[in-house]
């Protein structure tokens, strides 16, 4: 089914000057941009983004590294975006994350992971409007 995901270009692979690169990514998985803006987080955002997480024991670590720096913030379409994109991000750790994914070629480490992705439709359809009003989502 025709879908929409989050995607975060993390600080970590936007100081590395791979937005583009991870933007190819998509397109030639056949996701396309519909929604897409560059943002420092705030620490109050970055908590809000992840209050999932908010009693794991990396949590604070989260926060800090997700505000340190700014962020590409992208809503994704496609057929079966959610999986589609998790596919191509690989696994959490790069240590994990099979060869050719997003992670694999540009993380450093679990916490510098280089990429976020939602992980369930559910998810995406509140993570999607978390940063950008419906107006902001262009489907096409
Ligand atoms: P992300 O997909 O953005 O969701 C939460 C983030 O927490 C995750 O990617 C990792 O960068 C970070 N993180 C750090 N330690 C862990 C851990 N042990 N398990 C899951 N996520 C972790």
């Amino acid at each position: 089914a025709l879908e929409r995901t989050l995607s975060i270009i993390k600080p970590d692979a936007v100081a590395k000057n791979v937005i583009g690169e991870i933007y190819s990514r998509f397109e030639k998985a056949g996701l396309k941009v519909v929604a897409s803006k560059m943002k420092q987080l705030s620490k109050d955002e970055a908590e809000g983004f992840y209050a999932v997480h908010r009693e794991r024991p990396f949590f604070a670590a989260l926060v800090e590294f997700m505000s340190s720096g700014p962020v590409m913030i992208q809503a994704l379409e496609g057929e079966g975006a959610v999986l589609k994109h998790r596919d191509l991000m690989g696994a959490t750790n790069p240590k994990d994350a099979a060869p050719g994914t997003i992670r694999a070629d540009f993380a450093d480490s679990i916490d510098a992971n280089a990429v976020h992705g939602s992980d369930s439709l559910e998810n995406a359809a509140i993570e999607i409007a978390y940063f950008f009003p419906a107006t902001d989502v262009y489907s096409r």
